[in-house]
Formats: structure tokens, C-alpha cells, sequence
């Protein structure tokens, strides 16, 4: 029975005019989100009513109880009927196809969960090629979890697509996804009016005013429990006026299980069993199998079935199924939990029998004990290969966990194994304890070390010190004639990143995989214990083969992450032009496997990047993006790494935003080892805020605390705190010290040799001790690429020091380079300062050309960078997840802003700032 919509005008106006936007071509996303019964599932329907009108095509998904764990369950309800339906929808296509996974596993190996989102969206995008499309999705509080990533991962990117997302959901799930959505709709309790006429519609006669005011108070005017009530009434016959106000209150203020299990209890014989055979198979029921459950003649079902539909208990329309979710959990938890649990098991079996596909049978084996049954496991092992195929690797890990549950005395290397390194990409905690039993149980000295090394490399960032030990037990186990690099390596990666004594420091190993990570982790410690740029660039790039011809590709695919990070690093702060290169096809190459965790270890290394070039807003929108976490990046990406939150830190400061960088310190995890190299650098950062912030004791503080460690930073390209700490003493009158930091860190700098660093030190040092020949030095040291900041910074001192020596129009041309410099960098503190200075020299600012490269937004200068170097929109889009469109409609931008009409212009426009007048 359907009744008349009440008291939602307001909801309607919001729906009607997102579908009217999405008919446009403009998508967005409207969330439904309340309580039980509140009237969400409602408004869907409306929703899809009024899409329908507005000429959209409507893909629709609900979640339900036990389909939890169907891998990409929502999404395949979204789009199976049109992919594999008789129209065979041409919706994989081109990037899409990355997809055609979820809906065919026809592979044998497994899916990469991040390619797979971004094949979705692309399916997405086709579809809505053909026309602009609504899809529905309800009840996301039951949704499984893999297709909740995609949801999360799509609203975060339908720019330029004609697609609008209705979802609905109770509180918690729904406001996780409101976070991005256009609206948030919350579906109020009805009216009095409302329940008045509802209590027509469903009794057939007019409430009295005292009867509907007490239907109203019972219910909260909640509208499930109001029909709910209104159904029991009926069922009693009772006349809605003022004689009959005593039965509601009789009722009282129960919940709907209390109502329909009342209706229930007045029906004949069989129906209470069948209900409850119904509400535990959930899905996919069918007469026989409720028989077969319920030990009941299928006859005898079918008229139960009959009755339970006459009480409005059951639908009308198959399949079968209860009228309301609500309804099928009153009844479902009112058999006792030994009850539910043997008949999981009985319709795990009676399914089993039947070949029912192993999610469906897995399903209810996650809701029943463990038996220690053989084919159990079998049966979950193949709903894990199917999850883990389709790409769905949270649910491959809930079945494989079960799986191991069903024979926890048997410990089975091989199914640890699995679980371990299913584990890895979404809970590396619980795959380290997995692996090790795994370790543990196996037999051969050389499987225990190749599992001990895994181990160790998933401890590296998150525990050095367990990593270090085992790696090294793994290093003991290894059989005669094993190449220990790899595991030395780790070893010493691990120790330096966490101030640990490290490993022997062997002689390096070019030829190996493991000899090669072992040459970028001797990089890095020679970088970070006093070496110079030249020497460790030389053992970087000899870790990545840079000097082998033409070996880019094949480097790239064989080059493990840890191996690429750490000498891409290196390369990264001794300013080797060639880091960019490399890192651009590695990540490239992460992009196309789909690698979420190098995809945001790329956008840290870009945003670095950015930072060293000067170009700040290009690099707050990398680190902002690789902070995104979990919910934009899939599953797996859990806290955000401390270097990445105080690079960002870094950069905000630089922008003068110190609440922003307040924030991202705040961010810091606070499980992480405060000794680890990261949690050092947010060290370096939040010295630099309070110094700042001009609370320079409790700068001085930081470095009292943490001296020790502090003190074995030594290269001021990795992390400067020596300047700053130096900054905070000048500014307390402790002018020597100040001075000696400043020195120690110019002695350091020169020591790794790039001209950041040093420009840097020579400005400090000129500043405290007003000489004008190193600020001279210092303007011309930074005369670099990567140098602009400081370099900035060095001209700002300069003019400064110029001005005080009353030599006015000099120093206003300096300070006119300081200033243009700093604005083109977007380093809005040194631009305020030179303003000021000009000020006090009698001048200002030239005017500042609006156009140029300065002006692109990130995600412009982004794709225009794209498109100089040769790549088509398709290929951009597909790289920045983006449509198409925009790449388009960004570029036509960026062509208006750097006054140019062809591709073939844009690497010159992009190459340096428009020249401004002086
Ligand atoms: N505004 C309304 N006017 C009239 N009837 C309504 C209204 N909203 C909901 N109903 C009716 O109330 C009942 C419960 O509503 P609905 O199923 O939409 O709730 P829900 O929020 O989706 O519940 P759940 O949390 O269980 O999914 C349905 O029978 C529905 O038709
Ligand atoms: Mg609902």
C-alpha cells in the first residue's frame, strides 16, 4: 500500500532541482541520511520519480543485511543489468576497462583495488556519455564496504560529469559521504496534519483530534512506527476517536519489533516459523529453500506465506521478502541467538547443496560459528579469490579471516599466508601477526626468511625497531649462498629512520634487486650523516640504473617502492634535474596498476618538489591531496605520514597561514615513535611556527627537549632547524649563540654543497651580523631553480640591509625583486615584508602583471604541464582522474591566461613568470 507523501515539500524542491542541474549536464550529490524509519527509502522513491521526468537515466542499488560481504555488491546492483543485460551497455571501454573485473573475474590474478576505482568512475563517466544519469543508492549502512570506496571515491570526482548521486542512508554512513555532498536532506517527523491524514488513509475513517495527537505522541511522529501502529489498529479494528485513545497508550511508545511481533503472534500456526526462515536466508529466498529450512511442507509455506502477507508482515510482490527492512530485523532478532546461529549453518549447507555461488553461502557462514568443517573453508577461500579478483580486497580479508577461524588449531602456513598478505593492503597491523605465525609454522629455513622479510618490510615506517629484528632473524635463517642485502638494507633504512644504531654497513651490491635498495639506503644515510650531494647522487642513481640507456621502463617496473623512494629522495634534495624524469614514469606506472599507496607517495614527492621549485600553490594542492586519506585513496591508507604533514606545514608557513600549519601538526598520528625521521621533521616544523609565531621560549624549548636527536640532523636540504633555532635566540638577545648556529648550519650546508641551503644560512648570518657582503654572497649563491624561495629571501635581506645604509633607491630595486619574486612563488610572507620594506624605503610595488604562469590555478598549471609535454586530453584526464571536459575547459583557461592560442606555445609560456613592468 502506498500512501500519499506528506509533509516533504521542502525535500522535493531540493531533489528536483539536482536532477534539473544533472539534466544540464552539472552533477551533484543529494544524501538522505536519518534513523530508522524516518521516511528515507521515501524520498528515494521520489527522487527516482522525478528523474525519471527529468529525463535522466536512473541506475538504482539499495544495501541489505547479509549482502555485506558480496563483493561490489552495490555497484554490481547498479550496473550489471545493463553491462551483461541483453544490451551489453558499452560502458567498459578505454580506461573503463579497468573495471571489467568487478562484474567478470575472468582473470587468475587478483585486481588492483585503486585501478579498480578508477575504472568505475570511468564507467560512470561512459555511461553518463550516453546521457545524464541518476543513480540511487539506499540503505548505505549495509552497503559492502569495497563499493562504499568507490561512492566515496566518485562524489569526491564527478567535476564534469552529467551524473546525479541520490543516497540514503542512517546517520553514520550517510554523513561520512554528506562531508562531499551538494545537500543533506534529513527527513523531519511528521506533523500533526500529517498524521492525521495518514490515520484516514490507513484506518478509512477521520481521527478525532485527541486520537491523532496520541498516535503522533507514541510515535515521535516517526512515519515506520506510525504505519506500523496504524497496521496493528487496523488488525484489531479499532475506531480511531476519543473512546479508543486508551488502546494506543496501551501500546505505549514501543518500537516496531514489539508491534509486528504482536501482529505476528495472532496469526495461524506456521507463519512464525516461516518468518523467521525468511528473515534468516535474507536474500534470494525461494519457497523450497524456506521448507527445506523451516522442516516444513513446501504446502504448508505457501499458505503461511499468504497470511503473512494478508497482516502486511510480508510484500506482495516477489521476491519473497518482508515489507520493510525494520520489520524483517523485529523478526529476525527475536529468535535467540543459538537459534540464529544453527540456522546460518543449516542455510549455509541447504545452499552449498544447491550450488549457490561461495559469497552467498560464505554470507551465512560469517554469521554462524565455526565447525571446523573442511568444506568451509574451501567454500570461504573461493568467495575470498572471488572478492580479491573483483577487486574487493576488504571482503576477500573478512572471508579469509573466517576461513582461518574455522580451524584455529590447525596451523595451515599456506592460509596464513594468504591472510597475511591479503592483510597488507588494508590492515598491515593484523598482516604482520598473520605473517609471523605464518613464519613461525613454516618448516624450511629459506621460507621463514623470505616471510621475515615481508614482515620486516611492512614494519619499516610504522615500528623500525621490530623491522630491524626481523630482518635480522630472517638474515640468521637464511640458507647458504641467499644474498643478505635486501635484509641489510631494511635493516639500516629501518635504524637510520629511527635513530636506532643500525646494521653493518657492507660494500654495495649493483647487481641485485636487493643490492640496489641497499645502494639507495647507503644514499640516504650518507646524505643524512654528512655526506655530500655529488657522492650521493652517484649511489642513488646507481640504485635506479639512471646511467643505463634506455633502461627507464624496465627500471621502473622492477624497482620496489622502498627502493624508489629512498634514492628518488636523495635525488630529490641534492637538486639532481634527473629525479623528475624517473619519478614522472614511475608514477606513471603506478597510476596504471593502481597503486594507491605510490600514487600518494608520488604526490608527496611532487609537492616536495614543488616546494623546492617556489612554486607553492601547486605544492600545497599535492600535499593536500596526498593527505587526503583513506576515504579518497581506498582502503589501506590510514594515518597520514609525518613528513607529508610537515612538508605541508613547511608551505603553509611560507603562505603565512600558521593556523593551517598549526592543523597539520595537530595531525601527526599519535601512535608513530616520536624518534622516527618524520616525527623529526615535524619537530623542525613546529620550530619554526613558534618562532614564527614570535614564542620564541617555547621555540628555544623544543630544541632543549629534543636536542639530542635534533643534533644529528645535519643536513640543513633534509631538514633546517639550526637557522631557526638561531632566529629564536637573535630575537631573545642571546646574539653569540645565534651566530654560532647560524655558522654551524652555513659549515653544513656547504658541506652537502646545493645553494638553497647555503643561500639560506649566508641571509641569517648576514642579518645578525649586518654584514653586507654575505647577503651579496647570498643573492648570488641562489641564482638557482631550485633556490627561488631563498633566493627571495636572500634579496629581501639584502634590501633590508641596503635601506638601513640610506642608500633608498637602491634598495627599493632590490626590494622590487624581492617582492615580484616572492609574489610569483606565492610566498605571501616574504611579499608582505618587502612591501613594508619598500614602504620604508619610499616606494612600491611594481604593479603586478594578473596574467602568466603565477596566475594558474594548480590544477591548470597541472594540466597545462601535461599538455606541453606532449600528452592528449584523454591521456591527462585519465592520469588526474578528471573528465575529459576538464581538461578541456582548463586548458581554454590557461591559454587565456598566458596569452597564447596553440599547444605548441605553451612549454615557452609555462617556463618562466610574465615579465612585469617596472
Ligand atoms: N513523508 C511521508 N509521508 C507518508 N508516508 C511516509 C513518509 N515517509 C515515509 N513514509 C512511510 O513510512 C514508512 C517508512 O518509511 P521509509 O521506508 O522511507 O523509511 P526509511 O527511513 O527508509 O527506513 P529505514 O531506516 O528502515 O530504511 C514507509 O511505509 C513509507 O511509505
Ligand atoms: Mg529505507
Amino acid at each position: 500500500m502506498v500512501f500519499p507523501l506528506l509533509d516533504r515539500d521542502s525535500e522535493l524542491v531540493a531533489l528536483q532541482r539536482a536532477a534539473d542541474r544533472a539534466a544540464a549536464g552539472q552533477g551533484g550529490v543529494v544524501v538522505v541520511a536519518g534513523g530508522p524509519g524516518a521516511g528515507k527509502s521515501r524520498l528515494l522513491d521520489e527522487a527516482r520519480a522525478l528523474s525519471h521526468r527529468a529525463g535522466l537515466q536512473v541506475l538504482s542499488a539499495r544495501g541489505v543485511e547479509l549482502e555485506h560481504e558480496h563483493p561490489y555488491g552495490i555497484v554490481r546492483q547498479l550496473f550489471e543489468a545493463a553491462l551483461l543485460g541483453p544490451e551489453q551497455a558499452p560502458w567498459l571501454v578505454g580506461p573503463a576497462a579497468a573495471a571489467s573485473t568487478v562484474f567478470t573475474p575472468e582473470t587468475e590474478q587478483e585486481a588492483a583495488p585503486f585501478a579498480t576505482l578508477g575504472g568505475l568512475r570511468w564507467l560512470t563517466a561512459n555511461a553518463a556519455a550516453e546521457g545524464p544519469l541518476a543513480l540511487l543508492v539506499d540503505d548505505l549502512h549495509w552497503a559492502d564496504p569495497p563499493s562504499l570506496h568507490f561512492l566515496h571515491y566518485l562524489v569526491r570526482r564527478l567535476d564534469g560529469l552529467a551524473v546525479l548521486l541520490v543516497l540514503g542512508g542512517r546517520p553514520g554512513a550517510a554523513d561520512e559521504l554528506g562531508e562531499a555532498a551538494t545537500s543533506i536532506l534529513r527527513p523531519a517527523p511528521l506533523g500533526p496534519d500529517a498524521v492525521v491524514q495518514l490515520t484516514r488513509e490507513l484506518l478509512e475513517t477521520r481521527p478525532s483530534e485527541r486520537f491523532a495527537a496520541s498516535c503522533r505522541r507514541a510515535t515521535g511522529g516517526n512515519p515506520l512506527l506510525l504505519v506500523e501502529l496504524l497496521r496493528a489498529l487496523r488488525a484489531e479494528g479499532v475506531v480511531p476517536d476519543d473512546a479508543h485513545v486508551d488502546v494506543i497508550d496501551h501500546i505505549g511508545p514501543s518500537a516496531v519489533a514489539r508491534i509486528v511481533l504482536v501482529r505476528l503472534r495472532h496469526l495461524p500456526g506456521d507463519a512464525l516459523p516461516v518468518a523467521h526462515a525468511i528473515a534468516v536466508l535474507g536474500t534470494g529466498v525461494v519457497t523450497s529453500l524456506v521448507a527445506e529450512l523451516a522442516e516444513l511442507e513446501e504446502a504448508a509455506v505457501v499458505e503461511a506465506v499468504a497470511s503473512l502477507v494478508e497482516a502486511d508482515v510480508i510484500d506482495a510482490r516477489p521476491p519473497l521478502g518482508f515489507v520493510h527492512p525494520i520489520v524483517r530485523d523485529a523478526v529476525y532478532r527475536e529468535v535467540a541467538p543459538d537459534g540464529r546461529d544453527r540456522s546460518h549453518a543449516r542455510a549455509a549447507e541447504l545452499l552449498r547443496a544447491r550450488a549457490a555461488a561461495p559469497d552467498q553461502v560464505g554470507a551465512h557462514l560469517l554469521l554462524a560459528a565455526p565447525r571446523g568443517l573442511r568444506w568451509a573453508v574451501d567454500t570461504l577461500r573461493a568467495a575470498a579469490d572471488d572478492a580479491a579478483r573483483r577487486g574487493a580486497v576488504e571482503t576477500a580479508v573478512t572471508f579469509l579471516r573466517r576461513a582461518l577461524a574455522e580451524r584455529p588449531t590447525d596451523a595451515d602456513v599456506e592460509l596464513l599466508l594468504r591472510v597475511g598478505l591479503t592483510e597488507a593492503a588494508v590492515d598491515p597491523g593484523a598482516a604482520v601477526a598473520h605473517l609471523d605465525a605464518a613464519r613461525r609454522a613454516a618448516r624450511d629455513p629459506g621460507s621463514r626468511a623470505r616471510v621475515g622479510e615481508l614482515v620486516a618490510r611492512l614494519l619499516v615506517f610504522t615500528d623500525p625497531p621490530a623491522a630491524i629484528a626481523a630482518a635480522r632473524q630472517a638474515r640468521a635463517e637464511l640458507p647458504a649462498g641467499g644474498s643478505p642485502a635486501s635484509l641489510l638494507a631494511l635493516e639500516r633504512y629501518a635504524g637510520r629512520f629511527s635513530g636506532i644504531a643500525a646494521a653493518p654497513d657492507p660494500a654495495p651490491e649493483p647487481g641485485s634487486a636487493g643490492g640496489r635498495t641497499l645502494m639507495a639506503v647507503q644514499a640516504w644515510d650518507r646524505a643524512l650523516n654528512g655526506g655530500s650531494a655529488e657522492e650521493c647522487v652517484a649511489l642513488a642513481a646507481g640504485a635506479l640504473r639512471l646511467d643505463e640507456p634506455a633502461a627507464t621502463q624496465e627500471v621502473v617496473d622492477r624497482t620496489p617502492l622502498l627502493t624508489a623512494m629512498i634514492a628518488s629522495t636523495v635525488l630529490l634534495f641534492a637538486d639532481d634535474p634527473r629525479a623528475q624524469g624517473f619519478w614522472d614514469a614511475w608514477h606513471a606506472e603506478a597510476v596504471r596498476a593502481g597503486r594507491a599507496q605510490a600514487i600518494i607517495a608520488g604526490h608527496v614527492w611532487q609537492g616536495w618538489t614543488q616546494l623546492r621549485l617556489g612554486r607553492l600553490a601547486d605544492a600545497e594542492a599535492s600535499l593536500r591531496a596526498a593527505l587526503e586519506g583513506p576515504r579518497a585513496w581506498g582502503p589501506g591508507t590510514k594515518s597520514p605520514p609525518a613528513h607529508a604533514l610537515s612538508l605541508l606545514a613547511e608551505v603553509l608557513l611560507h603562505r603565512g597561514d600558521l593556523p593551517g600549519a598549526r592543523t597539520a601538526l595537530d595531525r601527526i598520528p599519535k601512535e608513530v615513535s616520536p624518534d622516527t625521521e618524520g616525527v623529526l621533521l615535524c619537530r623542525c616544523a613546529e620550530l619554526r611556527l613558534r618562532t614564527t609565531e614570535g614564542r620564541y621560549a617555547e621555540a628555544l624549548g623544543i630544541v632543549d627537549v629534543t636536542g639530542a636527536r635534533l643534533r644529528t640532523v645535519v643536513n640543513p636540504a633534509w631538514a633546517r632547524w639550526r637557522s631557526v633555532h638561531a632566529e629564536a635566540l637573535a630575537q631573545l638577545g642571546r646574539e653569540e649563540e645565534a651566530i654560532a648556529a647560524a655558522s654551524e648550519e652555513l659549515e653544513l650546508a656547504r658541506r652537502w654543497g646545493t645553494p638553497g641551503p647555503v643561500g639560506r644560512a649566508l641571509s641569517l648570518l648576514g642579518v645578525l651580523e649586518d654584514r653586507l657582503d654575505l647577503l651579496e654572497e647570498a643573492v648570488e649563491t641562489t641564482r638557482d631553480p631550485f633556490a627561488r624561495l631563498e633566493h627571495a629571501g636572500a634579496l629581501l635581506a639584502l634590501g633590508g640591509a641596503v635601506r638601513r645604509r640610506r642608500r633608498p633607491s637602491a634598495a627599493r630595486a632590490i626590494l622590487r625583486d624581492a617582492h615580484d619574486l616572492a609574489v610569483a612563488c606565492g610566498a605571501d610572507v616574504v611579499a608582505r615584508t618587502a612591501r613594508d620594506e619598500l614602504a620604508a624605503a619610499g616606494g612600491r610595488p611594481r604593479p603586478v602583471a594578473g596574467l602568466g604562469a603565477p596566475s594558474l590555478t594548480p590544477s591548470e598549471r597541472r594540466v597545462a604541464e601535461l599538455a606541453a609535454s606532449g600528452r592528449g586530453n584523454q591521456d591527462i584526464a585519465r592520469q588526474l582522474h578528471v573528465s575529459p571536459k576538464t581538461v578541456e575547459v582548463h586548458l581554454t583557461t590557461s591559454y587565456r591566461k598566458l596569452g597564447i592560442r596553440t599547444r605548441r606555445e605553451l612549454a615557452s609560456a609555462l617556463g618562466e613568470p610574465v615579465a612585469s613592468e617596472g
